[in-house]
């Protein structure tokens, strides 16, 4: 059974004080809202993405709460000559647990390439695994368009899987993010969205079928609490990974909502 994943990418928002009010604000309500589940505890995962210069204090915040740190990019290498960059056993050191690899944002707007990518998530299942990368792959407006949607995917998929092996991707997390829905308040339907992560999964499935089972797989692009449930409802998503409703306790509560109730009807 795959386990929910509730993921909040702040991008660039936030501040020391909005760190530990959103932190501490998230796992009060979780919590509460789990011992009232059937359950009587949480049934999903939560992971929580503040900016690089927040994730020390991100962390202290999260001690003893149900709520995961990680970071929104790293270096692949250990060390070296890179002015400005972020290495893993710095995000380790920290005690960051995941980091996003390959966001929109930085594939656009930094240039990333399928290759940087494919590096850094070679770097971070590197034995012994330091973090788990969030791989994130999607589509733009133009692509879909032009029915290009599951080459897109299936290549930045590709990139990650050639250079590391399945075996290594067996505790990665997969966030389908199609660009035409990141922060434009429009969302990929809950089919559009099945279909891609139900392509993503049989892609991975032609490697190790175990493997695709077992991989989480999560939506992202204006997730909200309003369409969460069906979204997550879908037999291949597992999960949101929220921008900007990520940014309230709220917002991103009623979201948690949704993976608790789903989680309680499995
Ligand atoms: P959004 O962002 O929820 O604001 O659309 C999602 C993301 O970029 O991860």
């Amino acid at each position: 059974m795959r386990r929910f994943l509730v993921a909040g990418n702040w991008k660039m928002h936030g501040s020391l004080e909005m760190t530990a009010e959103l932190i501490s604000g998230i796992s009060r309500s979780v919590l509460e809202m789990a011992s009232l589940s059937e359950q009587r505890e949480l049934a999903y995962d939560i992971l929580v993405c503040p900016p690089a210069v927040y994730l020390q204090h991100a962390v202290s915040a999260a001690q003893s709460q149900p709520v995961a740190i990680g970071a929104q990019n790293v270096n692949a290498h250990d060390s070296g000559a890179y002015t400005g960059e972020i290495a893993l056993p710095m995000l380790a050191e920290l005690g960051c647990d995941y980091v996003l690899l390959g966001h929109s944002e930085r594939r656009e707007l930094f240039l990333e390439t399928d290759v940087q990518i494919a590096d850094k998530f070679a770097a971070c299942v590197a034995e012994p695994q330091r973090i788990t990368p969030v791989l994130c792959v999607g589509e733009t407006l133009d692509e879909r368009k032009q029915g290009a949607t599951e080459q897109v995917v299936g290549r930045q998929l590709d990139a990650v899987l050639n250079q590391v092996g399945i075996q290594q991707m067996k505790n990665a997390v997969i966030a389908y993010e199609p660009v035409w829905a990141i922060g434009t308040g429009e969302t990929a339907s809950p089919e559009q969205a099945q279909e891609v992560h139900a392509f993503i999964r049989a892609r991975l499935a032609e490697h190790d079928a175990e493997i695709a089972a077992s991989m989480r797989i999560l939506y992202g692009g204006s997730v909200k609490a309003d369409n969460a449930e069906l979204l997550f409802a879908q037999p291949d998503i597992d999960g949101g990974l929220i921008g900007g409703a990520a940014l309230k306790v709220e917002s991103f509560v009623g979201i948690c909502r949704a993976a608790q109730k789903l989680a309680s009807q499995a």
